[in-house]
């Protein structure tokens, strides 16, 4: 879990250990509510408008009504008393409608990862859906990690390539392609993901497993991440790490985060 700065609950900031939720909430109860992470650099927040448009789909797919305007404010009152750090925002409204928001710290990666496939079914009611139900994402990890990897890849029981617990993937095939899963795979429609694919030729599709064992290169893309070098896939060496297609994502990231923090805020 991430090292907590500090929280907003209701609108009221309070240090670590001193926010409380009252109980019952489905929220905590049943995972009944939905979720967001977006990235703060040096104290500026990296497409916050999209990471509430898809809380607001996520939302509506739940049928929770979302207090949007409420959790702006209160992200914005968040982000500012924490003056010019680097850190992420986590943003969350339950069934009861808590609005609870966190400052954290970057989470610590290694230069590049290692993976392992775990078999999952996407949920379907709940596909693209950034729900508080990630016991399942958390759990997939802790499996990799006893199989010896870094992190976990969802790969469906037809052996086609999802995403991993908490972002997305690419490879590039030896013939020059970018590849991605498609959204309709059931993955989630990752912000970083989108800028990528804005600004470099992707092919989405349903891709297996060998697709991607076959390939020269991988990365994986989240808003911690950016995008991070896969080293390994069950135990199979990538014959590239970092190479020229994580690069040329690396910079169509910077490219999308230079626009963005060139926009006002505040
Ligand atoms: C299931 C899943 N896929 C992909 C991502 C990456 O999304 P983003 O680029 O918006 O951080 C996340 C983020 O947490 C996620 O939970």
């Amino acid at each position: 879990m991430a090292t907590a700065i500090r929280f907003s609950v209701d609108g009221e900031i309070l240090e670590p250990g001193e926010a409380f939720l009252p109980l019952p909430d489905d929220g905590l109860l049943r995972g009944d509510g939905v979720f967001e992470v977006a990235r703060i650099y040096g104290g500026r927040p990296f497409a916050l408008d999209l990471h509430f448009d898809r809380m607001e789909r996520s939302a509506a797919a739940i049928g929770l009504d979302l207090e949007r305007d409420l959790l702006e404010g209160d992200a914005d009152r968040l982000i500012t008393s924490n003056g010019d750090a680097d850190c992420l925002i986590r943003i969350v409204q339950t069934r009861s409608g808590r609005r609870i928001l966190s400052l954290e710290e970057l989470p610590d990666h290694s230069p590049t990862i290692s993976l392992a496939s775990v078999s999952y079914s996407p949920t379907v009611v709940l596909n693209g859906v950034k729900s508080l139900s990630y016991a399942a994402n958390m759990h997939a990890t802790r499996l990799a990690k006893e199989a010896g990897a870094e992190e976990a890849l969802f790969v469906s029981p037809e052996g086609i390539v999802l995403e991993p617990p908490t972002s997305s993937i690419f490879w590039a095939t030896a013939d020059g392609l970018l590849r991605t899963p498609t959204l309709e795979a059931g993955v989630l429609d990752s912000i970083t993901r989108r800028k990528i694919v804005e600004r470099l030729e992707v092919e989405e599709g349903e891709f297996p497993l060998e697709d991607l064992l076959e390939a020269s290169e991988a990365f994986l893309a989240s808003t911690t991440r950016e995008a991070h070098p896969v080293s390994r896939i069950d135990g199979h060496e990538m014959p590239v790490v970092d190479g020229e297609w994580t690069g040329a994502a690396r910079n169509a990231f910077a490219e999308a985060l230079a626009e963005d923090l060139a926009k006002p805020y505040g």
